[in-house]
């Protein structure tokens, strides 16, 4: 259970709040860099941690992200010009650079004082991983770019989808953390889904729907253990890192590509869910890649043109009582990703943490939460904020079968801290 208080402060990123404060320090994603691949070519409408945005590249090909709408009389430039390295308002003309500033104001002449006086908020943006990034804090806090694992792969090893979530970013993110729910919510697709089947791991999971928790720190978040029963007398481990403020990765399966996630906020009631397969060390299979693409694993599909799934609240994400009564899906909803979306933004838009029971599987959420309110606090008394070095967010998941007087925190080492182009250490 948490306080209203506290509550209040994890779930809110809008501008001057305690916890947008902490999202600003980070390099976030913002949208595909195939949304807007073309020199001007269209802009996209972009909204992060509450701050409507519009983003489009420029004749040189350089990125923009700037406020939605025109320092003029506030039409928005998703109806912009895109032309002659500016966007350019179609309602009386005037241009924006990629800096956001005013380049243009014809009702002035070239050389007016006030075209040098306007300019709309710009945020910084770089491109890595297929995906454009963007700093949207300070300027003399700008950290070096993002070094998560699946961002620095050659992109024949990646695939990358976001879905749009109704419901906060926290919410979603707790499901991340929270690998216990497998074994129930997603017991069907450990059996079906091609990106999951094959693994012994799965049986575990399976067979022991009460894992032991146990929670390491880390220079960049938290290393969550879940522990099941194995054969032989062993302990198989599941580690998730969560990655300050809002990375996590699933851990692996036999020889399937790893999974993660960004939780983003796009505004206190909606996030980006990114979905990200990577294999460290080897390319994507066709047949992965199809999968991936027709909406398995933690992938889904989409209404057309849209990033909204397919399955949503307005559908009842599809549900088959049928096959919840047979078992064949734990809940009826198909697909992984939809399963937990469905039941996360079945909590409302923000849920009410004043009313949960927590109980030890909540481990890790309880460690987050904590960790996030101590940072973000940290963050506004100019002390230091973990995982803005790129260093710091260099761990990937595993999955593991020890010995019961091995703990992971010095076990699992060589499969969390791995160098880059060798096998995820799996079951
Ligand atoms: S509202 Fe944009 S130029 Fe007038
Ligand atoms: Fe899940």
């Amino acid at each position: 259970m948490l306080s209203a208080e506290d509550n209040e402060a994890l779930v809110r990123t809008g501008p001057g709040t305690l916890m947008g404060g902490l999202f600003r320090r980070y390099w976030l994603p913002a949208l595909h860099s195939w949304e807007i691949a073309e020199r001007d070519g269209p802009p996209v409408r972009v909204k992060l941690l509450g701050e409507a945005l519009v983003a489009f590249r420029d004749s040189d090909g350089r990125i923009g992200l700037i406020s939605e709408f025109c320092a003029h009389r506030g039409v928005s430039l998703w109806f912009g010009r895109n032309e002659q390295c500016g966007l350019r308002c179609p309602y009386h003309g005037w241009k924006y650079d990629v800096t956001g500033q005013c380049v243009d104001l014809p009702s002035e002449g070239a050389n007016g004082p006030m075209r040098k006086r306007i300019r709309l908020a710009a945020y910084p943006c770089i491109e890595l991983g297929g995906v454009v990034w963007t700093y949207m804090g300070p300027p003399e806090l700008k950290p070096e770019p993002p070094g998560i694992e699946w961002a620095h792969v050659p992109p024949g090893r990646r695939y990358v989808s976001k879905r749009l979530q109704e419901c906060n970013y926290l919410q979603a993110m707790e499901g991340g953390i929270d690998s216990s729910h497998v074994s129930f919510l997603h017991s069907g697709a450990l059996k079906r889904d091609p990106l999951f089947v094959g693994s012994k791991g799965n049986e575990y999971n399976l067979a022991d729907p009460m894992p032991e928790f146990d929670v390491a720190d880390f220079p960049g978040g938290l290393l969550i253990g879940a522990r099941r029963n194995a054969e032989g007398g062993r302990y198989y481990w599941r580690i998730t890192p969560w990655i300050m403020p809002a990375h996590t990765i699933i851990p692996p399966r036999a020889g399937h590509p790893l999974g993660a996630h960004v939780w983003v906020p796009i505004d206190d009631e909606h996030c980006w869910a990114w979905s990200i397969n990577y294999h460290p060390r080897r390319a994507l299979s066709a047949a992965e890649l199809q999968a991936m693409k027709s909406g398995k694993g933690i992938h889904v599909n989409y209404v057309p043109g849209t990033f909204i799934p397919l399955q949503n609240k307005r559908n009842d994400y599809l549900v088959d009582r049928d096959k919840q009564k047979t078992g064949e899906s734990y809940s009826g909803v198909e697909g992984i990703a939809m399963q937990d979306a469905s039941l996360q933004e079945s909590m409302g838009p923000i849920q009410d943490r004043t009313r949960e029971n927590l109980c030890p599987t909540d481990r890790g959420i309880v460690m987050a939460r904590r960790k996030l309110l101590d940072a973000a606090r940290a963050s506004l008394e100019g002390k230091p904020v973990p995982a803005l070095r790129a260093e710091e967010q260099r761990v990937r998941s595993c999955a593991l079968e020890l010995p019961k007087d091995q703990h992971f925190s010095e076990h699992a080492r060589h499969g969390l801290f791995a160098p880059p182009d060798t096998d995820p250490v799996s079951v």
